[in-house]
């Protein structure tokens, strides 16, 4: 896709409404394949000193929600980050829609709930495969390691292989309380952000870029 679709009248009532059903509609498609930047973004948790980025894979998105679902180990420390502080960023960038996404939010743990059912069988087993890793993620080694039982390694189990990583599978769900977008264009940049409240868009307002 060749840069943001924009509006045709900037100065329409609606050019922001517009742009932020864009934004929903290219972030679905991002969770539904491979292919778009959106796919990939990352996401920002906050520690006692500081704070600690990692690249995440969208997975689904509900736009009537302002919610964006990953997952996850549960034993990684950005649970527990999360569950110390639930205030999260994320952060998106698309080279083809020449945009970047910056996502305030509040995030939630999901396991063995409807929501964490839904995505682990929207699934696939070579995605899922990740969390029958007998180890805790981030331990040291003592040497290489793909913390992987040695019965599913180098390849693409079958489902039923698999079931005993849903007890270390878990979803972050983020619902965002801001969006701000930048497009770069040759011909002028823009900027805008959004506000929710309870995943319920409130506001939108243009910003200088
Ligand atoms: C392209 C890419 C996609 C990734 N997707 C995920 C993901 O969806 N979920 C996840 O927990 N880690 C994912 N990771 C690994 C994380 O970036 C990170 O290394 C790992 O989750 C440990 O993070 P933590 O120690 O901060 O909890 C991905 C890494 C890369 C390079």
């Amino acid at each position: 896709m060749p840069n943001f679709p924009l509006p045709l009248d900037l100065t329409a009532a609606h050019a922001l409404s517009s742009i932020h059903s864009q934004c929903w509609k290219l972030l679905n498609t991002a969770a539904r394949g491979n292919e778009a930047g959106w796919r990939l973004p990352v996401l920002a948790t906050s520690m006692q000193n500081g704070c600690r980025q990692r690249t995440v894979v969208l997975r689904n998105v509900q736009a009537d929600r302002a919610s964006l679902l990953f997952h996850t180990d549960k034993r990684s420390p950005k649970v527990q980050q999360i569950e110390a502080d639930p205030n999260v960023s994320l952060l998106f960038y698309d080279h083809d829609l020449a945009a970047q996404l910056q996502i305030e939010g509040t995030a939630n743990i999901h396991q063995n709930d409807d929501l964490a059912t839904m995505v682990w069988e929207e699934g696939t087993p070579a995605s899922l495969k990740m969390y029958c890793a007998p180890l805790v993620p981030g331990v040291v080694c003592q040497t290489a390691e793909f913390n992987t039982p040695a019965s599913l390694q180098g390849r693409i189990p079958d489902r039923a292989e698999i079931l005993s990583g849903q007890s270390t599978f878990c979803v972050i769900e983020v619902v965002a309380n801001t969006i701000e977008w930048l497009r770069l264009s040759r011909d002028g940049n823009l900027r805008a952000r959004f506000f929710y409240e309870a995943g319920r868009l409130q506001t939108a307002e243009w910003m200088a870029p």
